[in-house]
């Protein structure tokens, strides 16, 4: 997307991307899209097919311990979400870059980064046994949370907020039309449980599970017995069941690099932050950095002025705060404490029952959600 805007701004850039482009393509992403993101890909001439293809939705469910309740953002806040897979978008963006001809290198490898703090940095990287040097005036690290360039920083210069969740979410993809319109996220007595989709034929769903689960111990039936006693709700509702076609285990953690600057180099999206996925901010947090960043970079080469880029990091922060308060809080909302304590157990039903009755309450949940203009 950085690389798109760039484009429409006239500026050159060089992708480098070490996987294949089918892995990019095919690995199972986030699926929410805040209505800013999905403005911006239409606005910029990328968003025909999400267009067409997203699914439009006004709320989500809670469902606590059997009771579903709706929280509908589009009466709340008159935003909407839209459900439309990261690889999609990744897809999208793969073929305006193609169409500009501008260069999209594939499956490099050996990257390192340096003369950072010069005006000239410099990024050396392998392609089919050749080896080659950029020479450029910014460099941006969207290279992800095991990207280097981040690591390239050196350690006194930067700072790092982290918490890690003492559980992780177990995904499938199922081949089996959703049975709800909008996504369930439930907290049941054996912990959290997702209901997504993907198209009207394919359904994601996720369990809480400790984080170093081995995905080998669940078969599918297991899954779905376990997917089906934490999301059932008392008003009937359930998943339909299908045969599951992929399954994977993630990590949850909230993490914060601060400044997302040092020198030429500037940090976006899972470079610099990591949020536990219950707020659905990964992708949009990294929508609204490269935003940032194009526009700082346009300023600077139509103007010669740094400001922009002197405020990138202080900026997107602010955002990036907002985003991990929120993914914390809908965390600890919905998945089952880790603590033992029953006072934790009570607490949280309070705040649920607040949650799903309170109009102010559900106001400020729908506002996080959504997600705050850019601007
Ligand atoms: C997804 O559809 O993959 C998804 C939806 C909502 C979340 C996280 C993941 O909070």
């Amino acid at each position: 997307m950085l690389g798109h805007l760039l484009h429409l701004a006239g500026i050159d850039s060089i992708i480098i991307e070490n996987r294949p482009q089918d892995y990019v393509i095919e690995r199972v992403r986030a699926g929410v899209l805040e209505q800013t993101t999905v403005d911006l890909m239409i606005e910029t001439g990328v968003g025909a097919r999400l267009q067409r293809e997203g699914l439009v939705h006004d709320g989500i469910y809670l469902n606590v311990f059997g009771k579903r309740r709706h929280i509908d953002f589009a009466s709340l806040t008159g935003r909407r979400i839209t459900v439309y897979g990261q690889n999609e978008v990744v897809k999208d963006l793969i073929a305006a870059r193609r169409s500009t001809g501008r260069p999209l290198l594939f499956e490099v490898s050996d990257v390192r980064i340096d003369d950072l703090q010069s005006d000239q940095p410099k990024i050396r990287f392998s392609k089919d046994e050749d080896s080659f040097e950029i020479r450029c005036d910014f460099i941006a690290g969207c290279d992800g949370f095991h990207g280097i360039c981040r690591g390239a920083i050196p350690a006194d210069q930067i700072h790092i907020y982290e918490r890690i969740y003492p559980f992780g979410w177990l995904g499938i993809l199922a081949n089996a039309a959703p049975s709800s319109p909008e996504l369930v996220y439930s907290l049941h007595e054996r912990g959290f449980a997702l209901f997504s989709m993907r198209s009207s034929a394919v359904t994601r769903l996720y369990l809480q599970c400790a984080p170093d689960e081995d995905v080998s111990n669940w078969s599918d039936d297991r899954i779905w017995d376990e997917l089906l006693t934490r999301l059932k709700s008392d008003d009937g509702w359930q998943p339909n069941v299908g045969p599951i076609t992929q399954k994977g285990v993630t990590g949850m953690r909230s993490f914060v690099t601060e400044p997302m600057r040092f020198g030429q180099l500037f940090l976006a999206g899972d470079a610099a932050h990591i949020v536990p996925p219950t707020g659905a901010k990964g992708l949009n947090l990294a929508i609204a950095d490269i935003w940032r960043l194009s526009r700082a970079v346009a300023r600077y080469y139509a103007s010669d002025c740094r400001e922009l880029l002197d405020r990138y990091s202080e900026e997107c922060l602010q955002r990036v705060w907002r985003a991990q308060q929120f993914s914390w809080w809908m965390t600890s909302l919905l998945h089952r404490p880790d603590t033992g304590n029953p006072f934790d157990s009570r607490r949280q039903r309070a705040e649920l029952e607040y949650v799903t009755n309170s109009r102010s309450a559900m106001t400020s949940l729908a506002e996080n959600y959504v997600g705050l203009p850019i601007s």
